[in-house]
């Protein structure tokens, strides 16, 4: 049984996940820093934040006003204050080894000496991110998915290294925030979740290549007849086409041929505007 509580968070990414799970935090009553790089990224996460805890609002889902919540979360560009006197500091920066060992090694410098460092990897090995820091024990994954505030799963993944007092204090947090966590205890590519979940949305995609598909027809279909929310375009879109696109190549994979063409034009999915469907015109250069 974990003895930590965990009251103030770092959550280091402000795009479509990092903005979400600081959401989450901040509702289950946490101080939360928001960061990333640039002032018009973060700016742009917390104005999503407070446009989905506005909504939520209004339908009564959650107990606080809009307002309240955004009170417990401040904002910034620099990762030493973001991370000074937090508790547990969860990053959600890109996809890319080179990049999340950087921000570890970094956070080892800046975060109190005692606070846990988890990533929201989808699926590179926490391992090797904890192996950038002399504190490999206190590193775990932490893995919510689109949108953290309406998904109740997170999965709590353990590297080689990691302590059980650590994943048990972050399985208990997310309980305390209102998720359903689990435990993978294996630090294998794409966890559990994304091991099943991808292969849906890279066979679409492949699919696209060899064979005369409709696209809204194929999402209808897993929609309407198989009952799924969403259909593995339209999720590709959700999630972001580029997200898949990485994870594959980050595992030594061929990808579809179209995740190549969407991921070089830029046309990531909803996020940018464009993926499979448009749904900002100015971002539709090419027609549909
Ligand atoms: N915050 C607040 N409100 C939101 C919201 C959010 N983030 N997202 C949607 N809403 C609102 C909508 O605007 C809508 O509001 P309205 O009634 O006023 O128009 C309302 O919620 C209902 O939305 P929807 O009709 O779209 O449908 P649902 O709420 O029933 O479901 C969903 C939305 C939960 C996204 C559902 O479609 C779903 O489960 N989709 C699949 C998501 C999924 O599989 N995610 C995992 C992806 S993999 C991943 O994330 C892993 C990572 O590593 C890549």
């Amino acid at each position: 049984m974990a003895t930590e509580t965990i009251d103030t968070v770092a959550v280091l990414g402000a795009g479509s996940m990092g903005h979400g799970i600081a959401e989450v935090f901040a509702i289950g009553g946490c101080d939360v820093r928001l960061r990333d790089v640039e002032e018009e990224l973060v700016d742009d996460g917390y104005e999503q934040m407070r446009w989905s805890l506005e909504k939520l609002a209004e339908k009564g889902l959650i107990d606080e006003s809009a307002e309240t919540v955004l009170d417990r979360v401040s904002t910034t560009t620099d990762v030493g204050e973001a991370v000074r006197d937090v508790d547990l500091v969860v990053e959600a920066a890109p996809e890319n080894m080179d990049l999340k060992r950087d921000i570890f090694g970094e956070l080892d410098e800046l975060a109190p000496a005692d606070a846990i460092l988890a990533s929201n990897t989808s699926s590179l090995s926490v391992t090797e991110i904890s192996e950038a820091t002399d504190r490999p024990e206190r590193v775990v994954g932490m893995h919510f998915f689109n949108p953290p505030v309406k998904m109740d799963l997170v999965e709590v993944v353990y590297g080689d290294h990691t302590s059980d007092e650590t994943a048990e204090t972050v399985h208990e947090f997310a309980e305390s925030v209102g998720k359903t966590p689990i435990y993978v205890r294996k630090d294998v590519n794409g966890f559990v979740v994304n091991n099943v979940l991808v292969p849906f949305m890279e066979e679409a995609a492949w699919m696209l290549s060899t064979e005369d598909v409709d696209i809204r027809a194929a999402d209808a279909a897993m929609v309407f007849r198989r009952g799924y929310p969403m259909g593995p375009f339209e999720l590709a879109d959700y999630t972001g086409i580029d997200i898949g696109y990485h994870a594959r190549k980050e595992a030594g994979r061929e990808v579809p041929p179209v995740w190549e063409e969407k991921v070089s034009a830029g046309h990531n999915g909803k996020k940018s505007g464009r993926g499979y469907y448009v749904y900002d015109e100015d971002a539709a250069d090419d027609g549909e």
